[in-house]
């Protein structure tokens, strides 16, 4: 039971009436959410010791459930508050109406990864109406329906629902390579870096990295790696590209530059795959056409748990055989899933609702690259493209220090290398999240 305060700030608590404006502590509010808004109100929460409240159930109406806010726990909000009375049993309904709606279910301000979100009430109603089938064998309608929506938005022939990102790379590493065969990529790409050696344990392959800008690969780097026939060299097999690039800071690829690759990849007859993870982060920037992005690919990956704010789950797209034999590897990586519809479901929810509110998020990461930009402690920082903002900072032994003090006033960040630090806005950080953070950054001494 826990009770809510007024701010001092706003004056001595005065009797409420309907309508009459309140201040309180954020904090306060935040235990009111996380006490599911159901608690006991204290007698100052609404003044009088007389018509005092003892009890009460709060119930905290979402003006938009799709856009959750986070927590600011030092700043105060304005509410309304309105209650009738009932007076018999001197109860009390209470209905706060937030300026900032706090939703959340997590405590801090979450910068690490755009993976942290939580599925809001519209998403897990979807989730929890879905129709069930068993997957294995192909009978969740609800995966179905999203295999489907999915293959018809890229224009592909048919996608495929796996449990990851990663997953949904190395299967299609795994279709596309055979083993002692080599994929051409960016040192700084996913699919190398980040899934634990997946290219050699899972398909046996050798990987030719590339040095590029930004995790990113021109013609010319690609031309330069495709190994000639001659049987001292592994058989390049696989070109592969990551668009937006997570280590590149959100960096987007040039179109015209991608055009070029596939046709030289179609030209010598080598498959072009795309870890699309954040696809969606460049597509509502680049202005380019899904479908016509989406020829230039034998195979695309797509997280759905990103930036789109789904719980669990990738798609894998390509041809219809691809996906046949794509299909084939995920039961052999232990990933065939049975009423895989309750998560699909919040899959294709995102996929409808939250690709263009991405904007916002890159909206945000240009407000946090502004104010790091103005810091005498920070060197420079990486120019922001899309919902990841990397930071360099002048004495890289500080790193912790600044995780650790932002973390002590509720914001967390990832390190990213050494001196490097790594914000990446999504849809559980909202406008005076962004506010506190900026608050934070430059009261910060380092
Ligand atoms: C570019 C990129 N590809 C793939 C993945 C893997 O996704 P998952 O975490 O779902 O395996 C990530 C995860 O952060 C990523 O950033």
């Amino acid at each position: 039971m826990l009770p809510i305060k007024a701010n001092s700030n706003a004056g001595s608590p005065k009797r409420s009436k309907v309508g009459k404006w309140i201040c309180f502590d954020t904090s306060i509010n935040l235990k009111l959410l996380l006490a599911k808004c159901t608690m006991a109100v204290a007698p100052t929460a609404i003044g009088s010791s007389k018509k005092r409240l003892n009890t009460g159930s709060i119930n905290v109406p979402n003006p938009n459930p799709e856009k959750k806010v986070n927590p600011a726990p030092n700043k105060t909000v304005i509410a309304t508050i309105t209650y009738s009375i009932v007076q018999k049993s001197k109860k009390y309904a209470v209905q706060f109406k937030f300026k900032d709606y706090f939703y959340i279910k997590n405590k801090m301000i979450d910068f690490r990864s755009d993976t942290v979100t939580m599925p809001t009430d519209k998403m897990k109603e979807a989730m929890l109406s879905a129709t069930l089938g068993d997957d294995v064998f192909c009978e969740d309608p609800t995966v179905n329906e999203l295999e489907a929506y999915a293959a018809e938005l890229f224009g592909m022939e048919k996608a495929l629902y796996c449990s990851s990102g990663t997953q949904t790379n190395q299967i299609a590493i795994n279709v596309h390579v055979q083993p002692g065969g080599e994929l051409v990529t960016s040192v700084e790409s996913h699919i190398y870096k980040y899934e634990g050696g997946g290219i050699a344990k899972n398909t046996g392959a050798s990987v030719r990295l590339i040095h590029g800008n930004r995790g990113r690969l021109t013609l010319s780097d690609v031309e330069e790696s495709v190994n000639p026939d001659d049987v001292h060299f592994p058989v390049t097999q696989l070109v592969c590209l990551e668009d937006t690039s997570n280590r590149g800071g959100g960096a987007i690829y040039d179109f015209e530059e991608i055009k070029k690759i596939s046709t030289f990849c179609k030209d010598n007859r080598l498959p072009l795959h795309l870890d699309g993870a954040r696809l969606m982060n460049a597509m509502v920037e680049n202005g380019v056409d899904l479908k016509q992005y989406a020829t230039q690919f034998d195979s695309i990956s797509l997280c759905l748990s990103k930036g789109l704010g789904a719980p669990v789950g990738s798609l894998l797209l390509g041809s219809n055989d691809f996906i046949k034999q794509s299909r084939r590897v995920r039961k052999v990586f232990g990933g065939g899933m049975r009423q895989a519809g309750i998560i699909a479901a919040g899959g294709l929810y995102a996929l409808k609702n939250n690709i263009h509110r991405l904007k916002e998020d890159h909206a945000h990461a240009k407000t946090l690259e502004a104010s790091l930009n103005a810091l005498p402690w920070v060197k420079e920082v990486v120019p922001v493209e899309t919902n990841i903002v990397v930071a360099i900072l002048e004495d890289k032994s500080k790193r912790d220090l600044v995780i650790n003090e932002l973390s002590k006033r509720g914001i967390k960040i990832m390190g990213f290398g050494p001196g490097m630090l790594r914000f990446v806005t999504h849809m559980d950080v909202c406008d005076s999240a962004i506010d506190q953070t900026v608050e934070a950054l430059n009261k910060l001494i380092v």
